[in-house]
């Protein structure tokens, strides 16, 4: 009996070491919550959050969304004619030709694929894909826009130099 007792408490007492020694192994973290330092950090964080979601280039887009021009597409379909007034918008950063302009960063996209165009303007818009500067624009597109602009920017020429060659071949 004595020898079972003597057992029982052993046992006890390793078991008892043994949970000491987890507790004592556990990260503890003594740092003061600084409400200073955490406020400094929201501050730049919104910061953040606001030059990301800012329409910065909308200024230079709704100077030039008038633009009058001479298409080198036929317009002989409803949804092209459309096409070409919704396009008014985009040429500031993509040029009248589709061909992008570099200091906008904004890329060649006449005679693109339209399904791709369509694809990239709805995701924009759902937000799939982020385009700071495109975004005040999708804002305003509606699904039919979408598909009638690139409908348009599919017919435009792939290259500049066949833009231009259209352009004078229409005079
Ligand atoms: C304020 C400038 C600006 C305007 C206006 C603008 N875009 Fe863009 N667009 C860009 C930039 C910049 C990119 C490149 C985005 C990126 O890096 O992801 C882009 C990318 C695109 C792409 C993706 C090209 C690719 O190869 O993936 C398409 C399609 C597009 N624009 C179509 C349009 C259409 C159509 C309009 C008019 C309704 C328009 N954009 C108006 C700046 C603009």
């Amino acid at each position: 009996m004595t020898r079972l007792i003597v057992f029982l408490s052993v046992l006890a007492g390793l078991i008892l070491m043994l949970v000491l020694f987890t507790f004592k192994t556990l990260p503890v973290s003594n740092e003061k919550f600084d409400l200073q330092k955490t406020a400094k950090e929201f501050a730049t964080h919104q910061e953040l959050v606001k030059e990301i979601t800012s329409p910065k280039e909308l200024e230079v887009v709704s100077e030039v969304a008038e633009v009058e021009y001479a298409p080198v597409v036929d317009l002989n379909t409803p949804e092209l004619v459309a096409g070409n007034k919704l396009f008014g918008q985009c040429i500031a950063c993509h040029g009248k030709g589709g061909e992008g302009k570099p200091s906008q960063k904004a890329p060649h996209i006449g005679g693109q694929y339209d399904w791709y165009i369509e694809k990239q303007l709805t995701d924009m818009k759902a937000g799939a894909r982020i385009n700071v500067a495109m975004n005040p624009i999708v804002k305003g597109l509606s699904p039919a826009d979408m598909k009638a602009v690139a409908a348009y920017v599919n017919k435009l020429p792939w290259n500049k130099e066949a833009y231009i060659a259209a352009l004078k071949a229409k005079k």
